[in-house]
């Protein structure tokens, strides 16, 4: 496995590859690596010849300087866990000065309002923050195709509408959701939860079950109301939203609608901890 520090170590190294054609894979992340990102991996191992894995902890996205202060940064483990994958990955784990080498800003994107909803309108500039840093790391790597999560749904939207918008020639896939057997999401920030918490916040992924059973025969509203009303009802999980959206424009859905698809979104809090999850409706 090579591990590579600077962009122009690494485009140096993909060039050789770049030359003749050869497929090349990129899963962007900021390490504390779980299966959830394992499971990016191991698709692009199976789809291209080069996969190239990103560790970088991006300041610009944290709209929560705490949050960026307790982000985990275990970056020898996840270097063995890779290596558990495969001894033939590229990693890519640049310092902060590396890519942003004058100011430590983001750019400005227009996102046509996929980010001004849910996670844009909780998390001020933090798209910005993310455009930044993927548009960067589509220039550098010049992937054939990159693989995200569909753990942030939301995200994945808004990078499908930058590659479009920049016109940055590469193939984005959307990949399913790994949960711990309670049915929580795998997150990086699952390890500062409490083992009461991590097994009570299992809830939101029983809430978005529920709106799942519940979406057809009861309207959007109706069920964000009564999942509002259980959140209230928890001890320990502080709802933050819950949005029935179509997955396109990830506006609020009323009743649904024929060849339209849904998601339902929660972020909720346990412990001071955000957690995000989403659900196909259908
Ligand atoms: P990070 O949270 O480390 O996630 C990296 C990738 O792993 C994202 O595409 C995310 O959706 C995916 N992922 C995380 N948990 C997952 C799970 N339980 N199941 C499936 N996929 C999961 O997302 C980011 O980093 C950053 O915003 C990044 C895109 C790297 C830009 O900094």
């Amino acid at each position: 496995m090579q591990v590579f520090k600077t962009k122009f170590e690494l485009r140096d190294h993909l060039d050789k590859y770049r030359s003749k054609n050869v497929p090349i894979g990129l899963v962007p992340t900021m390490g504390a690596l779980h299966e959830g990102h394992l499971a990016l991996v191991s698709r692009a191992l199976e789809e291209n010849e080069v996969v190239v894995v990103s560790i970088f902890v991006n300041p610009t996205q944290f709209n929560n300087a705490e949050d960026l202060a307790n982000y985990p940064k275990p970056l020898e483990k996840d270097l063995s866990l890779l290596e558990s994958v495969s001894d033939e990955l590229v990693v890519f784990a640049p310092e902060i000065s590396e890519i942003y080498p004058e100011v430590l800003e983001s750019k400005h994107y227009d996102f046509e309002g996929l980010d001004k909803v849910m996670e844009g309108a909780f998390r001020p500039g933090h798209f910005n923050g993310v455009g930044t840093i993927v548009e960067a790391l589509f220039r550098t790597v010049e992937p054939d195709r990159a693989y995200f999560g569909e753990k942030d749904f939301q995200q994945l939207q808004i990078i499908r509408k930058l590659t479009d918008n920049q016109g940055i020639p590469v193939t984005v896939i959307g990949c399913p959701i790994v949960r711990e057997a309670s049915g929580l999401a795998l997150s990086s920030r699952n390890t500062r939860l409490s083992d009461n918490s991590r097994q009570e916040a299992s809830f939101i992924y029983d809430m978005l079950q529920a709106a799942k059973s519940k979406f057809g025969t009861e309207s959007a509203p109706n069920i964000t109301a009564w999942v509002e009303e259980e959140f209230r009802r928890h001890p320990l999980l502080d709802l933050e939203y819950i949005q029935i959206t179509d997955v396109d424009t990830l506006t609020p859905a009323k009743d649904k609608k024929e060849n339209i698809k849904y998601r339902a979104f929660i972020a909720a809090y346990a412990d001071g901890v955000r957690l995000i999850d989403n659900i196909a409706l259908n």
